[in-house]
């Protein structure tokens, strides 16, 4: 392994195509959807270094994401799920050009994200992949009016607009997000943290992308206000036909939004499937866990809460086999051994287990 690029703590792994295995989880929820994003064998590790006066030693590797393989569809919504450090944030940078991938390829189309053939293939990219961030204000320049940081990509990507077209362009955005034309004349502190999520997916929505990462877009958010973003997101969603990836630690916001959804445990995803039927019926004993863990207010019946015991294994040092083992309640000799993939188990959902629930699982009794 030959680390590249140490100063910015990326770690470059030489890309063998033979390597890279064709396997594509998960199938379109409508008769009519393409495929937008495509995922080849993903991974991006972060080297652990320490540093001396005159060397620079690698000490490891972070495997934040590792071997994730992944179709998105137009116009679908698919929500990324699993606890906090399991690679959802990475993934999704990795997916938008952020971060550059240890190996494996992101497709946008039939373009290549990380390797454009040319300006004009950089530009359709960018324009096409936008990013909603938890908290909009770190990504809004401070010193900018709104209508100038939104007017910006129309600059870069449509130079044939008239000033007056873009003006227009960035009041007709603000009004489809639930904002005012005299909105464009503040600056990011002037708004509450509820519009400036809204002013977040104007800037997302004015060059009318084909895709949209979320990362826990409303998890900073009051409770009241994060049920406001969440149908303005829906409403403008299928407005503009946009296909969103949802990033969320909140399962019932998840279920709520999604088409299908992805579960994420330590860089790779465990479950893949259609919403209802991940939810209905979860196949992976972690799935199982975190659909238990969802609060439920009906005093009648008590929920079964499958409380995971054991220490989250470190993304540096994995255990061998499934690395979900240390906590499973499913777990056998040979998942200490085996190393599960990612398998069609039933209907449409992909789960990597050797050991998955066949039946469903029974978390409601009566008081
Ligand atoms: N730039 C970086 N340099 C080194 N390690 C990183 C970097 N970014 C993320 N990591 C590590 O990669 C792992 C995955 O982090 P990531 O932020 O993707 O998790 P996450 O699922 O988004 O978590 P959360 O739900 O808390 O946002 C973590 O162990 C994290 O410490
Ligand atoms: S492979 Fe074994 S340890 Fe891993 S999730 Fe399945 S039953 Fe649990
Ligand atoms: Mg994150």
């Amino acid at each position: 392994m030959e680390d590249t690029d140490s100063s910015s703590n990326n770690h470059v792994i030489e890309e063998s195509v033979s390597e890279i295995e064709e396997v594509f989880p998960g199938s379109p929820t409508s008769a009519n959807a393409e495929v937008v994003i495509e995922v080849r064998n993903l991974r991006k590790y972060f080297s652990i270094q320490s540093k001396s006066l005159l060397f620079t030693k690698t000490l490891g590797y972070i495997k934040a994401v590792d071997g994730i393989d992944l179709q998105l569809f137009s116009g679908e919504v698919l929500g990324l799920v699993g606890e906090s450090g399991c690679g959802k944030s990475t993934l999704s940078k990795t997916i938008v050009g952020l971060e550059k991938p240890s190996l494996g390829q992101v497709w946008y189309r039939d373009a290549n994200i990380h390797q454009p053939i040319d300006k004009v293939e950089r530009l359709q990219i960018r324009r096409n992949i936008q990013m909603v961030f938890q908290d909009p204000y770190t990504s809004l320049n401070p010193r900018r009016l709104i209508k100038d940081t939104l007017e910006e990509p129309l600059l870069i990507h449509h130079p044939e607009m008239t000033k007056e077209d873009r003006l227009g362009a960035v009041y007709k955005i603000l009004q489809q997000v639930g904002l005012e034309s005299y909105h464009g004349y503040r600056y990011p502190h002037e708004f509450s943290g509820g519009q400036r999520q809204r002013v977040g997916l104007a800037r997302a929505l004015i060059m009318n992308p084909e895709v949209i990462l979320a990362d826990e877009p409303v998890s900073a958010l009051d409770v009241s206000v994060q049920a406001s973003i969440l149908n303005l997101m829906q409403d403008l969603q299928s407005e503009f036909n946009v296909a969103i990836i949802f990033i969320a630690h909140d399962l019932s916001v998840v279920k709520h939004v999604s088409n299908r959804v992805a579960v994420m445990y330590l860089g790779r995803i465990v479950e893949i499937g259609p919403t209802e039927e991940v939810f209905d019926r979860p196949s992976h004993p972690y799935t199982v866990s975190l659909i238990s863990a969802i609060p439920f207010a009906d005093p009648t019946v008590k929920k079964r809460k499958v409380i995971l015991e054991g220490d989250v294994p470190s993304p540096v040092n994995l255990p061998p086999g499934c690395r979900f083992s240390s906590r499973c309640y499913k777990v056998q000799d040979r998942c200490k051994e085996e190393d599960p993939i990612l398998e069609l188990k039933r209907g449409n959902t992909w789960s990597a287990c050797l050991f998955p629930e066949d039946e469903p699982v029974l978390f409601f009794e009566e008081r």
